[in-house]
């Protein structure tokens, strides 16, 4: 017997795709193998490690987890959808590279999607606020102690850049 097959409408950062899909593609493998946004890791693929979250209209899912039909129309953010227009790092990913936030990088996509959506609600987070942000989020590598102190470097990041367009008014 072949298997459904669904249109679905992909509204990835900020470009719209038109597919057909099956109806039990994963969303992580319509991201990696329909529009080749390999950014978005799979490590569990049971919705343990987080290494695969994206943002759906701005906040973290585990894209392991969803059908891609089941996001038609939805606003989906991937890694490679953080960085500025010109490819300027956002401040989350250059928290990462001044504070060693990653070792070798597999699980950093959803860690830095995670934590932008995570900023966006808690521009000012305590320590413990940081560590209960990636709670749900593995990594094999760095022990967490620089993700950590990612998190913090970002908002402060996040802050000045704030700061600083406020002066420019
Ligand atoms: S691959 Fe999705 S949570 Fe691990
Ligand atoms: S940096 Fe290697 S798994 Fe996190």
């Amino acid at each position: 017997m072949t298997e459904q097959q669904l249109p679905v409408t992909l509204r990835v950062n900020g470009v719209r795709h038109d597919r057909t899909v099956p109806v039990r593609m994963l969303l992580s493998d319509a991201l990696r193998h329909e529009l080749r946004l390999t950014g978005t890791h799979v490590g569990c693929e049971h919705g343990v490690c987080g290494a695969c979250t994206v943002l759906v209209d701005g906040r973290p899912a585990r894209s392991c987890l969803l059908l891609a039909v089941s996001v038609d129309g939805h606003e989906i953010t991937t890694v490679e959808g953080l960085a500025g227009a010109d490819g300027s790092m956002s401040a989350v990913q250059q928290a990462f590279r001044d504070c060693h936030g990653l070792q070798c990088g597999f699980c950093t996509p959803g860690f830095l999607t995670t934590i932008s959506a995570f900023l966006d609600g808690n521009p000012s987070p305590t320590e413990t606020e940081a560590r209960e942000a990636i709670s749900g989020n593995l990594c094999r590598c760095t022990g967490y102690e620089n993700i950590v102190r990612s998190v913090l470097r970002a908002a402060e990041l996040m802050r000045e850049g704030a700061a600083s367009d406020t002066d420019v008014r």
